[in-house]
């Protein structure tokens, strides 16, 4: 989704805003722009495309010491130089850059239309800087809260008002929105890694606050006006952790660092008087049901936690995509827990739930990756997942980590409810100890055989991903990775589904994934790979038992031996690895795909 990027200081601020930008390539845009300020006014360049269309127009200008950049993923308009960010006000002595969605921009149109403004875009954000200009009376504070009052919606902004020297000013609600602050220079980002080159102190400014930025302070002044003191953040990323470090993609080079992830995110949880999850207030005796809400990948790796959780916790568990839970008036009640799974803790949707569930008096405890994102800090609880700066738009670490946790979590609940021997919780805990060796051996293994598979079949235009139990919930996953970077149209179905319908589609040559780890479901599972080998399509069989379905299969990726409850960590991995090599091979951007956003900020 949109990135924002805002710099005053002494440096020129076009070179520092171009970087800043290009850092947050990875959240996914159509076209960029900046907004410089000098005693000559402010000097707005943008351009359609990558980010290498505005490094042409910007060359060494506009000269200037403070300004905001943007990358425009576009929602109200198209992605065009007229629409692209930052905006004028009509005297263009105001520039405004925006992340989210202004709901009521039409009516503020309409309002401002009346009042003789025209338009130049099509944005619901060129009503913001319309606005300021509409207001100001000499008082920039005034100005931002009466302009501020009026916005229905969700909204980043960072703002840039002609002849106020070195300042620029920042706000936010349900968008995210950070504060970097430098030895005589400020910054304001999207997020962290945007600016972890020059700083990694940060204020996280919280709802409707307002800040104003200056080279030498930061002042920040709540809803009614007062000026308050704020935590300052000290990240531990680095800015190299933002690095490729030799791999070809972000995507690669995150998949590999999966064990270390997974290590990280367990290690210190498992001790020898069993798992502590950090301060957690959970009691599993007193919960009656659990509701997990996500998108995307998070979901996915929801639906893994549902089966584990159901069968060792015997909790009833519901899973939700997070967009359709708040609509579907879900039942919950103070003995449920609700699970919130996001890895940028800033999905709109996943935001939405959570305060949903909250509203219906559910406890919410939220599985989120980034610190002090706005899930973590909305939720009764937050588990971390630990797994270090995610840059490629296809998450991996973010999912294995998150199914860590949710193992973690599914674990302790069925000690406090009583529902697990002694025996199986401690081999569950001992396969979990172990599992970060193992997958780092496995990836290592793997990755040979996933690039030849790739080699073989990556002509394929369908692809059809079929397990039984969690390995139907590691199919979702699998063929949403194939997908999303290669561009192939790829289908994940329970096993046993396939032939109500959807074997229709299978013909000479289909390819097929069939994931067959569950002891107690492989039999079933073969039969369904038999059912569409013999209408010719080309099978890879996942499992960890290879011998047991080699012979129905035309490649088969074994997984190593390991608890039946973990498997879909390496199934993940493989497919992940299998998704990279087929994207590869048909030159798509593999960390960028197209329409796809990072941080899904707007409903
Ligand atoms: C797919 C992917 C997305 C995200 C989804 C939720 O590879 O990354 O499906 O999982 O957009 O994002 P978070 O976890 O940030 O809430």
């Amino acid at each position: 989704m949109c990135g924002i990027v805002g710099y005053t200081g002494k440096q020129q601020a076009t070179p520092i805003l171009l970087d800043g930008l290009s850092r947050l390539e990875y959240r996914g845009y159509d076209s960029s722009g900046i907004a410089v300020g000098s005693g000559n006014g402010i000097e707005v360049v943008k351009a359609k495309g990558r980010l290498a269309e505005l490094y042409k127009r910007t060359g060494d200008r506009p000269e200037g010491t403070v300004g905001i950049g943007h990358t425009r993923w576009a929602t109200h308009g198209a992605p065009d130089d007229a629409n692209a960010h930052p905006h004028y006000s009509q005297d263009r002595t105001f520039a405004v850059v925006h992340n989210g969605i202004i709901e009521n921009y039409l009516e503020l149109r309409a309002f401002l239309s009346e009042r003789g403004f025209t338009f130049l875009s099509e944005t619901d954000t060129e009503i913001v800087p319309m606005l300021l200009e509409y207001y100001y009376n000499g008082n920039m504070l005034e100005t931002i809260i009466k302009t501020r009052n009026k916005l229905k919606g969700s909204y980043a902004l960072g703002i840039l008002h002609a002849g106020d020297g070195g300042a620029f000013y920042a706000l936010r609600k349900d968008s995210p929105l950070v504060i970097g602050l430098g030895e005589g220079e400020n910054f304001i980002a999207s997020d962290m890694p945007a600016v972890l080159t020059h700083t990694r102190r940060f204020i996280i400014p919280d709802e409707k606050e307002i800040a104003v930025i200056t080279p030498n302070g930061v002042t920040v002044y709540n809803r009614n006006q007062e000026e308050i003191e704020k935590e300052i953040f000290v990240s531990d990323m680095s800015a190299a952790d933002a690095e490729k470090d030799g791999f070809a993609h972000f995507m690669l080079k995150e998949i590999y660092e999966q064990p270390g992830a997974v290590k990280k995110t367990i290690h210190d949880r498992i001790t020898p008087d069993g798992i502590r999850l950090d301060r957690v207030r959970l009691n599993g005796a007193e919960i009656d049901k659990v509701c997990i809400a996500a998108c995307g990948s998070a979901y996915h790796a929801g639906e893994v936690g549902k089966y584990f959780i159901e069968k060792y916790a015997r909790l009833p568990v519901e899973t939700d995509l997070a967009s359709e839970f708040r609509y579907r008036d879900p039942i919950l009640s103070k003995n449920c827990l609700t699970v919130i799974v996001s890895q940028s803790g800033e999905t709109a949707d996943s935001l939405a739930a959570l305060r949903e569930a909250k509203r219906r008096g559910s406890r919410v405890l939220a599985i989120v990756n980034v610190v002090d994102s706005s899930i973590a800090r909305e939720a009764d609880d937050v588990l971390y997942t630990r797994a270090g700066p995610e840059i490629a738009v296809a998450t991996t670490k973010g999912y294995t980590t998150q199914l860590a946790v949710l193992y973690l979590l599914g674990l302790q609940l069925a000690k406090d409810r009583g529902t697990v021997s002694d025996r199986e919780y401690d081999a569950l805990l001992g396969a979990l100890k172990t599992l970060p060796e193992q997958l780092n051996r496995f990836i290592d293994d793997v990755n040979a055989q996933a690039q030849y598979l790739a080699g073989k079949y990556y002509p394929a235009s369908d692809a059809y991903f079929i397990g039984r139990g969690c390995d139907w919930s590691a199919a979702l996953e699998g063929a949403l990775k194939l997908k999303e970077i290669s561009y192939i149209h790829a289908e994940a179905y329970a096993a046993g589904e396939l032939k109500h319908g959807t074997i229709s589609l299978i013909e000479k040559n289909s390819l097929v994934l069939g994931i067959a780890t569950q002891n107690d479901l492989r039999e079933k599972t073969l039969s369904n790979i038999k059912e569409v080998r013999s209408r010719g399509a080309a099978v890879i069989g996942i499992s960890d038992n290879p011998a047991s379905i080699a012979a129905e299969c035309d490649d088969v990726i074994a997984l190593p031996e390991t608890h039946a409850a973990l498997t879909p960590v390496f199934t993940a991995a493989a497919l992940q690895l299998f998704a990279y090599y087929v994207a590869a091979a048909r030159g798509g951007d593999i960390d960028k795909p197209r329409n796809l956003a990072k941080s899904v900020t707007v409903e």
